[in-house]
């Protein structure tokens, strides 16, 4: 066995050591004192070193930032200490107010000095050191859990993977905000757009999405920063004095912190800090939506404490949203995945923040209408940090003699079939479910899923293969797959391709309300499925039922039944259905007769675990004698059955008087049925 010497030992820490230095002040303190080339020259003496001795590779060489391994999903994490938001503030008076409430809480006459900081419109994340060196990083979640992005925080260059010098605490929690800068963002966009890739609709979203990546390969492509302000975990070392010290010593720590940091002595310097921000904002490479002021003094911090998810003791001071004019040249209908028709104008492009609008939401028919939109419009548009740009209003003294209303297309721009207009809803439809592209992924998902069709190992992810390669275009191609189209996917063993051919012969042998269900009508779930299936009981009838004949079913309203004769009037989803069922596809006839349904009309609930069966075997169960089966207690619930552990229903159900089953009286009455 070759010994390795000390001198090649000390070498490669020698060299770890220079370029964390670099990298610190490169990306910490803003200060290289090196070129770029003499970086990248120690950078590959180090991999060269690592590669000719691989047992001294550690996880914190500035080398081994890339792991090559994806994950298949992302762990949850616990925070230890929440992780909290923030008050807003929009006027210069509730800032004043915040002031006020501190003040009178410490009971303090004279001024507070605050920490002013820029707030940076990103991903919030979190990262834990144990012993100087990180242990995990995870997102923020919903403040109480979140998601382990440890290997893509890695690949950050300015996150360092050790803590630098010597004293620091045991166990730190660091926490601060993942950003793509601005002009990275349009980049990063402009070569989506030229590979036919997604394109983000802003540099948060961008940001959040790299984050989110499983492949911490992909997550190194993207040019994301980070800024660190707060902590949580601190144990070890005494706790700075104040919060600018705090950041401060993160910085000496290797964190890097945002060089707009300012101490205001009074709330008026704050508002001054505020609209200077104002100013050098569109200067800025990174996006903000306000600055955060922050009690300075730790000590007023743990008093002043917190109210549910937020410090007492920070505000945010939010910008307005940036609003700009510009005029419609075009008015297009984007089709979603449920066949919601969504009107989006083609803008003349405009500049806001260092970003090009060309399009902006008009939501839908009738906020044209009482917006008063048409084509050639002059508008004012906004853009609110995370959301998609909308028209606010018409500048209606300019208005040109020569504007065109904006009309609801009567057919699907997608597949041409008829658009629905719901008057209640505000929303238009593509009623081509069955057929349409935009919609075709999310139909063929619902067909295969386990209460409707239930073909097992049909799972989402080969179903969009199946779209994708255009193996299959509507459910009742499903019914004609060959092996040899399977076996051509992704990880697909001949073997499981057999399974999945015979779940889907097995699929054909159903119930009418599975099939019905199984169709993906708007608002058509399994209660109403089956009360449709029991009332009509053949499919041929129910494709001739009127809207009135549609209202007779317990449950079915004007709403619905004006979305069930649009899809069966459809004659696309008609030629589906037909197809469908001359694959194979088949069900026993349902006998018309009350004894059928001896529960119909009763109303249960359930509360707690059964030992007999599970909740939904229990649901169906009930169902199929005719009862309907609802969420909460209520005067109209008959029986509330209830299990092991049950919940607050148990104690609704007292105090309304309704019924009460245990397992073994439900048995019994269902035994009798
Ligand atoms: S301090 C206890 N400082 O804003 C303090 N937050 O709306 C918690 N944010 O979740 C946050 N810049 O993601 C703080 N300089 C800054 C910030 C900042 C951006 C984000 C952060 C937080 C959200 C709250």
């Amino acid at each position: 066995m070759m010994t390795i010497s000390n001198k090649i030992i000390q070498q490669i820490e020698k060299l770890r050591a220079e370029i964390n230095e670099h990298n610190y002040r490169y990306h910490v303190l803003d200060a290289p004192i090196i070129q770029d080339s003499e970086f990248d020259q120690l950078f590959k003496q180090l991999k060269k070193l690592e590669e000719d001795y691989p047992d001294l590779i550690q996880a914190d060489s500035p080398t081994q930032r890339v792991g090559a391994t994806p994950l298949r999903e992302f762990h949850q994490v616990k925070h230890e200490k929440p992780m909290l938001s923030l008050e807003n503030a929009f006027s210069a008076e509730e800032v004043v107010a915040f002031d006020h409430r501190i003040r009178e809480r410490l009971e303090i006459n004279k001024a507070i000095e605050y920490l002013c900081e820029p707030k940076l419109d990103g991903l919030a994340v979190t990262l834990l050191y144990e012993k100087g060196k990180l242990k995990y990083a995870a997102t923020r979640g919903d403040g109480e859990t979140g998601e382990d992005i440890t290997d893509n925080i890695r690949t950050l260059k300015m996150v360092p993977l050790q803590i630098r010098g010597k004293k620091y605490p045991q166990r730190l929690e660091v926490r601060g905000e993942v950003f793509m800068p601005k002009a990275e963002f349009i980049e990063f966009n402009r070569l989506a757009l030229q590979n036919q890739e997604k394109q983000f609709v802003n540099p948060r979203n961008a940001a959040a999405g790299s984050v989110r990546q499983l492949d911490p390969r992909m997550t190194a492509k993207r040019p994301l920063e980070i800024y660190f302000y707060s902590i949580g975990i601190f144990s070890g070392v005494d706790f700075p004095l104040t919060q600018n010290e705090l950041l401060s010593q993160l910085s000496e720590w290797g964190f890097r912190v945002n060089p707009y940091r300012t101490v205001s002595q009074n709330i008026t310097e704050c508002l001054a800090y505020y609209d200077k921000i104002q100013k050098v904002r569109s200067h800025l490479p990174y996006e903000i939506d306000g600055v955060v002021y922050k009690v300075n003094s730790i000590r007023d911090q743990t008093e002043l404490g917190f109210i549910t998810r937020r410090p007492r003791w920070a505000i945010a001071h939010k910008f307005p949203s940036e609003e700009v004019v510009t005029i419609i040249e075009a008015v297009e209908f984007q089709v979603g995945r449920t066949g919601a028709l969504t009107p989006v104008a083609r803008l003349q492009p405009v500049f806001v923040h260092g970003v090009t609008i060309s399009n902006a939401t008009l939501h839908n028919m009738q906020e044209i209408t009482r917006k008063d939109i048409h084509i050639g419009d002059k508008v004012l548009i906004r853009r609110a940090g995370d959301v998609i740009p909308e028209v606010v209003s018409v500048v209606l003294e300019e208005r040109s003699a020569k504007i065109i209303p904006i009309q609801l297309p009567k057919k699907c721009p997608i597949c041409y079939s008829l658009v629905e207009q719901d008057p209640e809803q505000a929303i238009a439809r593509c009623t081509g479910g069955l057929i349409c592209e935009a919609q075709r992924k999310e139909a063929i998902k619902h067909f295969a899923s386990r209460r409707a069709m239930d073909i097992e190992g049909l799972g989402d992810k080969l179903i969009e293969q199946l779209v994708d390669k255009k193996i299959i275009h509507t459910v009742a191609d499903l019914y004609f797959l060959k092996l040899a189209s399977l076996i051509n996917l992704e990880r697909m063993a001949e073997k499981s391709a057999q399974n999945i051919l015979e779940a889907i012969e097995k699929s054909k042998k159903t119930t009418l309300p599975r099939f019905l269900y199984a169709l993906g009508i708007r608002e058509v779930g399994e209660a109403t499925a089956k009360q449709l299936a029991y009332y009509f009981t053949d499919l041929e009838v129910l494709y001739k039922a009127t809207i009135d004949d549609l209202q007779q079913v317990s449950d079915v309203g004007p709403i619905v039944a004006k979305h069930i004769v649009a899809f069966f009037q459809e004659k696309h989803n008609r030629a589906v259905i037909e197809k469908i069922i001359a694959a194979g596809v088949h069900w026993e006839k349902i006998e018309k007769t009350e004894t059928n349904r001896p529960l119909a009309g009763k109303t249960f609930v359930l509360t707690g675990t059964l030992m007999s069966m599970t909740r939904d075997q229990l649901k169906e169960k009930l169902e199929n004698l005719g009862a309907k089966v609802a969420g909460s207690v209520s005067n109209k619930t008959s029986y509330v059955v209830v299990g092991d552990q049950p919940g607050s229903k148990l104690n609704q159900a007292q105090k309304l008087n309704i019924e009460i089953l245990n397992e073994a009286s439900l048995l019994n009455l269902l035994n009798k049925k």
